[in-house]
């Protein structure tokens, strides 16, 4: 498996460390992301890893012509993609009274329409490779809604309904989709969000196990040679994304509501974020 990949948020974390993963393999790349200085530290590392080639384009993918003309750059330079992975996102978590206005509409700018315009600006290109494939990265928090996550779930939801619609029209073309549900992974996202979580976020996600960056790319690329529509890197996600509509009411009602309950009842004295406990919404309506 080789060819040109255009990665959006290639410059970092997941996305970076397929890009590696990638580069190994003699690919050509494509990276697109906003910080220049960033991007062309990664394409250094990229072509001491093997790339064939690679070419940064920065670009915030909230922008949707400059996301056009990247990728039609991109496509100029390094030849149709054979495989497109849409990985640029952000996250503000918070409490949902207290977060501003555009951290709603920023993160849903970002990951949700950042993700469908980059497709719909790759697909005449994907259309020309025959057996090409479209990776789309949600999140557990795009398959159950997580206390402290309103304006970052839903963006990961629009993901996957998405990702699914897609993947109907696009197999009889033979272009193929997955989506992927990594699990907290050691990315500078991850670091940054758990410094603003809330308390009963930390503790509903402290069981989690953090894994590292090279082994989720290493497990999506195997699901993207064996054309799995569903990632789900680690026993945790894979349950969780075979089994969320049966699980995630059971988790809600009897492990998060009762963590949440319990941050209410001891004020945050341990809270490094300096953000109280919020009342569960049941508990306020009643
Ligand atoms: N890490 C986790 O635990 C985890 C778990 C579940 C899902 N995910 C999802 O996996 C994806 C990758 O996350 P990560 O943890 O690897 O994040 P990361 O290390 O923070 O990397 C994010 C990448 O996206 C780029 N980016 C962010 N905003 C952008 C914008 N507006 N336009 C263009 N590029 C943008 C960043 O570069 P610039 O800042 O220079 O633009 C960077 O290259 C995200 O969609 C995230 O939601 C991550």
């Amino acid at each position: 498996m080789s060819g040109h990949a255009i990665i959006s948020g290639g410059s970092s974390g997941i996305g970076l460390a397929i890009a590696r993963e990638l580069a190994s393999s003699g690919w050509r790349l494509s990276l697109l992301a906003r910080d220049r200085d960033r991007l062309a530290a990664s394409a250094d590392l990229l072509a001491a890893d093997g790339a064939m080639a690679v070419r940064v384009h920065p670009v915030d993918v909230a922008d949707q012509p400059a996301l056009a003309a990247a990728v039609q750059e991109a496509v100029a330079a390094l030849g149709p993609p054979s495989l497109l992975i849409a990985a640029a996102g952000m996250v503000v978590p918070g409490h949902f009274a207290e977060l501003e206005d555009a951290a709603f509409t920023r993160t849903m700018a970002v990951n949700y329409l950042g993700s469908l315009h980059l497709v719909r600006a790759a697909l005449p290109a994907l259309r020309r490779v025959p057996g090409s494939r479209i990776v789309l990265l949600s999140s557990g928090a795009g398959l159950i809604g997580l206390y402290g996550y309103t304006a970052y779930a839903p963006t990961k939801f629009a993901v996957r309904g998405l990702a699914e619609a897609l993947r109907s029209e696009l197999a009889p073309e033979g272009i193929g989709v997955s989506v992927v549900f990594p699990p907290d992974t050691d990315t500078p996202q991850l670091h940054a969000e758990r410094r603003l979580r809330p308390l009963a976020t930390s503790r509903i996600a402290a069981g989690a196990r953090v894994q590292p960056a090279d082994a989720v790319a290493r497990a999506i690329l195997r699901g993207v040679r064996r054309n799995r529509f569903v990632i789900a890197p680690g026993w945790e996600m894979a349950a969780l994304a075979w089994l969320h509509s049966f699980v995630g009411p059971l988790l809600h009602r009897f492990w998060f509501d009762r963590i949440i309950r319990g941050c209410r009842r001891q004020p945050p004295a341990g809270d490094v974020s300096g953000i109280t406990c919020q009342p569960a919404q049941d508990d306020r309506i009643s």
